[in-house]
């Protein structure tokens, strides 16, 4: 998968800087540091596309990206930054559920937990509140590139397990671009853009 066009189009933190536009939607949520936006600049072979930073708290605002003028990738601020105050993470959840509950155009929401770590408490919340409003999700265990190979399934064994999920987690690696294509797939069939060849 090449994509050839892709470019910020908005950055916003009110539903009144949403993109107007209708086409779907694809979002990327998961703690501060996990790899969302790495991940995106991955997915769209793009270098620095989406700021990334070794600091957790880089992505506050929700960013939204054009994929060949048909779909958008949509960046989210990561939570459980030990760093942000009380208001500030009541403001995360403001913005972000705001975001993901009122969006008929939101397609998939890719939930990212770190391939090395088990879910935290914030995370299974996200998961049982997909689940509670019925969203589309699948989830992504990022950073593969970090354990060993032979590791790997074990590792999305017991993310799934401690979520109760049903499926494990896609491992996926913003380095070596483990799991990009089986990402794409997800992407295009939840937009219905299956029959699109980039
Ligand atoms: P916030 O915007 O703070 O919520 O973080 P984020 O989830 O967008 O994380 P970001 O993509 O900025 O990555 C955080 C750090 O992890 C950076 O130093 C990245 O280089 C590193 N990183 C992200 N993905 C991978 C990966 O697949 N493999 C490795 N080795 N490092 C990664
Ligand atoms: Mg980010």
């Amino acid at each position: 998968m090449i994509i050839n066009n892709t470019d910020i189009f908005t950055t916003a933190v009110k539903p009144e800087g949403f993109p107007k536009t209708g086409l779907p939607e694809v979002a990327f949520v998961g703690k501060s540091n996990v790899g969302k936006s790495s991940l995106i600049n991955a997915m769209l072979g793009r270098k620095r596309l989406a700021r990334t930073s070794r600091q957790p708290g880089k992505t506050r605002a929700i960013n939204f990206f054009t994929v060949e003028d048909k779909l958008y990738f949509v960046d989210l601020p990561g939570y459980g930054y030990a760093r942000v105050s009380k208001s500030e993470s009541a403001k995360w959840g403001e913005m972000v559920e705001g975001y993901l509950k009122d969006r008929p155009q939101l397609k998939r929401i890719f939930l990212l937990v770190d391939i090395r770590h088990e879910p935290g408490e914030n995370d299974k919340m996200l998961y049982e509140w997909f689940l509670h409003y019925n969203l589309p999700f699948t989830l992504v265990a990022t950073k593969s590139d970090k354990i060993k190979r032979s590791q790997v399934q074990k590792h999305t064994a017991l993310i799934r397990r401690v979520l109760g999920a049903e499926d494990a987690p896609i491992p996926f690696s913003s380095d070596t671009k483990d799991g990009r294509d089986s990402l794409w797939s997800i992407i295009l069939d939840s937009c219905g853009l299956s029959n699109l060849t980039l």
